[in-house]
């Protein structure tokens, strides 16, 4: 699955990061660039910036970086090729036959397993969806069964709905016939292999397939749902954990929804596949499905890109109500703020739209949100009614939801709020409060409690890395920093920056061996008349290289307004002032080097075996003893 060089030129020519960023994290505008809160890391402040003049990304808290395939690669944990094929697929940028080619034998053998599981979970997605469509079996059936529900033909392809008949082995033996690899079909919960013998038959068989997909819109699981219901088999039947499927970290819809969510401000928060296809059928699309667990952090976070506000959408139910009281701590805990409408008893948003239809839904749901703590204060109150021991609970725990929140004046808020509603003085529930707290901190593993602080406080991390640069790692990092902003500078008439860099630095080993590696690839390049910006390293597979470089061209006055003057790191436009500056780093480097021989030499004079070795190792002593001082003299008195 090779893709050729001008592909992948062209791919790098079109991409705009502000564009790829966006599909993911809701980024504001700050001066020539765009910040938000990191997307791969928990953190409250943003400290997350994307610059479309250097098209790179980078986050100051944990320190991720990279450009725009990186970011694909990252975020949704897939290789290098299967985010530049994705990228090719955004920018509708073709990858010719001979690049991207139907799966053939030696093909599916040799591709990277994620991508091979992707390729396969989209063919059984195209699968399913013509089974529905243009099978008798799947019309008869299937189709008949969601017309029935409701949904109309526009919502089957939104959703890419699809039908799973009911012969054993269909989809696998069509899936051989094309040159899937039945291995990657096990790998991707597809089939399943006989106990007897070397052979697989359908997991899904007779079923209503729901593709789940991804945030970018890739299938990576599926929900089938009986269309009878039978005592033996569950309504509903999903897709194992795959390497593409970690059931805690999806939530169904959010890739059809996430531009409603953003544009709306607000995500609304349903339990089924059916409650989130028909609601946004019925044009509220900015619904999400939990597929029936509880909330999980990274489910939380993912809502958390597009907006900060969610709305719970519940069966009114006792069952309903519990989960919500158990399950949602969490939203408040990522700093969302939570609201809730319970539908009427035994209605899900699914059953409620069929019966009642899309203006009763509006006008409900309109009447009854209500914000959560208080629904929950009320409720837990009700529940107590006069039982001084049964409130004394019920304030715990609703004392116990306000200090999950991470703002204070919100926090105060609802503090003010309840002291209202329990007729308790607010002092004594924020005592109530600091207790919980206490004890909760003290249970957190230090390891926590202790990045917790570092995202809190990034700036005085960073301050503290700062300093802790040691001095070779410091002139080594300038001096590729230089190379890598400045080659094309020219620095005299007949000679640009990067020659000269070259020259100067060439026979001087770096400490460090990716800085050592990009070097030796500069000068390669340029020796054969090619000059390397850092746009060429990055599009490099090494993952190494791609990280350093973005580290060496970010802006650096952005960890903290001080930060250069204490490491200090120049940071300087291209003026008269690169020769004295790029000088100075190399003098630096070469005086570093020169040390380190010195000490090795005299290493080895100390071991000498006789007089002859002995004089061998103090000529060099001296040799070097005689750079050192030129040095030290051409820096004059800068060094120390
Ligand atoms: N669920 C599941 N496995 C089951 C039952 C439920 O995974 N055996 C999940 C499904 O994601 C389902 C959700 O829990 O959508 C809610 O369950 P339920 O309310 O029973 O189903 P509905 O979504 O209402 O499905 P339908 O309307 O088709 O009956
Ligand atoms: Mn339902």
């Amino acid at each position: 699955m090779y893709i050729s060089r001008d592909i992948v030129d062209k791919i790098y020519q079109s991409l705009d990061i502000v564009e790829v960023v966006s599909d993911y994290v809701n980024l504001q505008k700050s001066g020539k660039d765009y910040k938000a809160c990191c997307p791969f890391h928990n953190e409250r402040t943003p400290s997350f910036f994307v610059s479309p003049a250097k098209g790179i990304f980078k986050c100051f808290g944990c320190g991720k970086g990279g450009d725009a395939v990186t970011f694909v690669m990252e975020i949704e944990g897939i290789s290098y090729g299967e985010a530049l094929r994705q990228l090719a697929q955004k920018y509708k940028i073709e990858i010719p036959e001979s690049d991207n080619k139907k799966p053939s034998d030696d093909d599916i053998q040799k591709q990277n397993e994620i991508d091979a599981l992707y390729i396969a979970m989209q063919f059984a997605k195209n699968f399913y969806y013509e089974q529905l469509l243009y099978t008798d079996e799947g019309k008869a059936i299937g189709l008949s069964y969601l017309k029935e529900r409701g949904f109309n033909e526009q919502t089957i392809k939104t959703f890419e709905l699809g039908y799973a008949n009911s012969d054993w082995d269909t989809f696998y033996r069509t899936a051989i016939k094309k040159g899937y690899n039945p291995e990657i079909l096990e790998k991707a919960g597809l089939v399943q292999k006989k106990e007897t013998k070397n052979d697989y038959y359908d997991r899904f068989r007779e079923r209503i397939m729901f593709p789940i997909h991804n945030i970018s819109g890739k299938v990576i699981a599926f929900g089938a749902r009986a269309l009878k219901t039978h005592k033996d088999t569950p309504k509903y039947l999903n897709s194992p954990e795959t390497a593409l499927y970690h059931k805690s970290k999806v939530l169904y819809g959010l890739f059809q929804a996430k531009k409603s969510i953003l544009q709306k401000d607000e995500c609304l928060l349903v339990e089924g596949y059916a409650d989130a296809i028909s609601l946004h059928q019925a044009g509220i699309s900015n619904v999400v499905a939990s597929l029936g667990t509880s909330l999980t952090h990274e489910q939380v976070r993912l809502i958390r890109r597009f907006t900060h506000n969610v709305c719970i959408l519940y069966d009114g139910d006792e069952a309903g109500l519990n989960a919500a009281l158990r399950g949602v701590d969490i939203l408040l805990e990522e700093g969302l703020s939570l609201k809730v409408v319970w539908l009427p008893q035994n209605e899900d948003p699914d059953s409620f739209l069929q019966k009642y239809g899309t203006n009763a839904m509006l006008t409900y749901i309109q009447e009854n949100t209500q914000d959560f703590i208080k629904f929950k204060t009320k409720y837990l109150l009700k529940n107590a009614e006069d039982d001084p021991f049964k409130r004394g609970e019920a304030i715990r725990q609703v004392v116990s939801s306000i200090v999950k929140i991470p703002d204070i004046i919100q926090r105060n808020v609802f503090f003010k709020e309840c002291s209202l509603l329990f007729g308790i003085e607010e002092d004594v529930l924020i005592r109530e409060g600091n207790k919980i707290l206490n004890k909760e901190l003290k249970q957190k593993p230090d390891q926590e409690a202790l990045s917790e602080l570092l995202q809190n406080n990034p700036d005085d991390f960073l301050d503290q890395k700062a300093n802790a640069f040691s001095s070779v790692y410091h002139q080594e990092y300038e001096a590729m920093r230089l190379l890598l902003c400045y080659a094309d500078y020219p620095i005299s008439q007949d000679t640009i920056f990067g020659q000269y860099l070259l020259k100067e630095l060439q026979g001087l080993q770096f400490e460090n061996p990716i800085f050592q590696e990009i070097f030796e690839i500069f000068a390669r390049n340029l020796n054969e008349g090619r000059l390397l910006s850092h746009h060429d390293f990055m599009k490099m597979e090494s993952r190494e290289i791609r990280q350093a470089v973005i580290d060496l061209i970010t802006e650096k006055y952005k960890l903290s307004p001080n930060w250069e003057e204490k490491a200090g790191i120049i940071v300087e436009k291209k003026d008269e002032k690169l020769n004295r500056v790029a000088y100075e780093a190399i003098m630096r480097m070469k005086w570093k080097a020169v040390q380190r021989m010195i000490k090795e030499n005299q290493k080895k004079l100390e071991k000498a075996n006789n007089e002859e070795e002995q004089d061998h190792f103090l000529q060099i002593h001296i040799q070097l003893k005689s750079i050192e001082q030129e040095i030290a003299k051409a820096l004059g008195n800068v060094l120390r």
